[in-house]
C-alpha cells in the first residue's frame, strides 16, 4: 500500500541548485532574489508594493502595528482560524474580538462582523479560509463607511481572487504565508502587499530594525539612523529564490489544484455523509476541505491507509487556554466555528497528486462511511 503525502512542494532540481549556488556565493540576505521575489509578487497580485518577511505572522504583526492598533482598541477576527491571526492583534496590546464564521467556507461574514461593532472597534482581520474568497468587497465597503481598518490574512490565499482582483488588495494590507504546506513555500516565510505608499514605508522600516535608509540609498557606508523601534523580520535571499522560482510557475500549479478540486467534488457527489467546501473559480484551494460527523474515526482510518491529511483547525480560538483564560468567552457564541472545528478534514491537493490517488482517497472515505461506520 503506497502512502499519499498531505503535501509535496513544487520545487524542482534546478530550484535546489539555485539555492546551493546562492549559499556558495556568500550573499545570503537582502540580495538580488529578495527584490526579484518582491517584484514577482507585485506582478502576480497586481499590488503596488510587496515586502518579503520572515513569516505571515510577522507580516500580520507589522500590519497591526502600522495600522496603529494599541491598548484599548478592539479588532474583530474569525474564531475559526490559525492562532496567528489573533496573536498579531494581541502583540500590539489591542483586544481580539472573535466572530463566528460561515459553515462550509469557514469565512467571516459582514453579518457576523456587524454584531460585534462597538465604539472601540478599530479594525477587522479577515481570512480567506482554505483559499476560498471571503466576501471582502462587502466588508471593505462597510469598513470604509465606518472608518475601520481592514487587514487581510492571506495565509491560504496565493491565487485567490475576488472579482478579478487578487486577495490582499482590498484591505490596507494582505499577508501571505510560505510555510511548507502552503501553495508556495520558502520553508518559513511570508510577504505583505499593500497599495498605500505610506503604509509600505512603515512596514519596510518596522521589518528591519527601524533603520531609516536602505543599503543602496546610503551616502556613506554604514550611515543610517533609527528613529523608531523595529524588528528583524527579514527573509534570507535563498528563501526568496525558492519562492520566486515557485511563483513564476504557479499559474499551472493553480490550474491543477482546480482540476483536483473538481475531481474530489465529482467523487463525493452522491455521498450524503460528507459535505465539502464549495467550488469557486476564484479559490486557490490551499487544501480541499470536507466535513464529516465521524471525523475522528475517519482520521484514524485514513492514517491506517497511509493517507496524509490535516485538520484546519480543530479548536476554535476562544477555546484555546490563552484566550479562554483572558476573555472567558462562551462557546455558544461560535456555533459554526465549533462545528467546523469538530468536523473538518483537509485533504491533499498539489500538482504532483495523481488522479488515481484522488480516486483512492475518495473510495476509502466513501467505503468507510457506507460500510464501516
Ligand atoms: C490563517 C493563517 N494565518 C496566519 C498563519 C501564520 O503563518 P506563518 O506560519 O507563515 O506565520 C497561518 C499558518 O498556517 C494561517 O493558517
Amino acid at each position: 500500500m503506497k502512502n499519499i503525502k498531505f503535501s509535496i512542494s513544487n520545487i524542482s532540481p534546478t530550484d535546489i541548485k539555485l539555492v546551493g549556488d546562492i549559499l556558495k556565493s556568500g550573499w545570503l540576505t537582502h540580495g538580488k532574489f529578495t527584490s526579484l521575489f518582491e517584484k514577482e509578487i507585485k506582478k502576480f497580485t497586481g499590488a503596488k508594493y510587496a515586502i518579503s518577511v520572515s513569516s505571515c505572522t510577522a507580516g500580520l504583526h507589522l500590519s497591526c502595528l502600522a495600522s496603529g492598533f494599541k491598548k484599548g482598541d478592539e479588532i474583530i477576527v474569525p474564531a475559526q482560524t490559525h492562532t496567528a491571526t489573533a496573536h498579531a492583534v494581541e502583540y500590539t496590546g489591542a483586544k481580539a474580538i472573535f466572530s463566528d464564521v460561515e459553515p462550509l467556507t469557514g469565512n467571516i461574514t459582514l453579518k457576523e462582523i456587524k454584531k460585534r461593532i462597538t465604539k472601540k472597534t478599530k479594525g477587522v482581520i479577515i481570512v480567506h479560509m482554505a483559499g476560498h474568497p471571503c466576501e471582502v468587497d462587502k466588508i471593505l465597503k462597510f469598513c470604509k463607511k465606518n472608518k475601520i481598518i481592514l487587514i487581510e490574512d492571506c495565509a491560504h490565499a496565493v491565487g485567490t481572487f475576488v472579482k478579478n482582483k487578487h486577495a490582499g488588495n482590498f484591505g490596507i494590507s494582505g499577508s501571505f504565508s510560505f510555510y511548507p504546506t502552503k501553495q508556495i513555500t520558502t520553508g518559513e516565510g511570508g510577504a505583505v502587499i499593500t497599495n498605500d505608499k505610506k503604509f509600505y514605508e512603515k512596514i519596510k522600516k518596522l521589518k528591519a530594525f527601524g533603520i531609516d535608509t536602505d543599503i543602496k540609498d546610503r551616502k556613506k557606508q554604514g550611515d543610517y539612523d533609527v528613529k523608531s523601534l523595529g524588528f528583524n523580520y527579514r527573509m534570507t535571499d535563498f528563501q526568496a529564490a525558492l519562492g520566486f522560482k515557485q511563483l513564476i510557475k504557479y499559474k499551472s500549479n493553480l490550474k491543477k489544484r482546480h482540476l483536483i478540486a473538481k475531481r474530489y467534488i465529482k467523487n463525493f457527489s452522491r455521498t450524503e455523509e460528507i459535505t465539502h467546501m464549495p467550488y469557486s473559480t476564484n479559490s486557490s484551494f490551499f487544501v480541499f476541505q470536507v466535513f464529516c460527523k465521524k471525523r475522528d474515526e475517519l482520521l484514524k482510518k485514513l492514517k491506517k491507509e497511509k493517507i496524509g491529511v490535516s485538520v484546519h483547525y480543530s479548536k476554535q480560538l476562544p477555546k484555546m487556554t490563552y484566550y479562554k483564560n483572558k476573555y472567558n468567552l462562551k462557546a455558544k457564541n461560535f456555533i459554526n466555528a465549533n462545528d467546523y472545528g469538530n468536523t473538518n478534514i483537509s485533504l491533499p491537493i498539489y500538482p504532483k497528486l495523481k488522479s488515481i490517488e484522488v480516486d483512492r482517497i475518495c473510495k476509502i472515505i466513501k467505503n468507510y462511511l457506507t460500510y464501516e461506520k
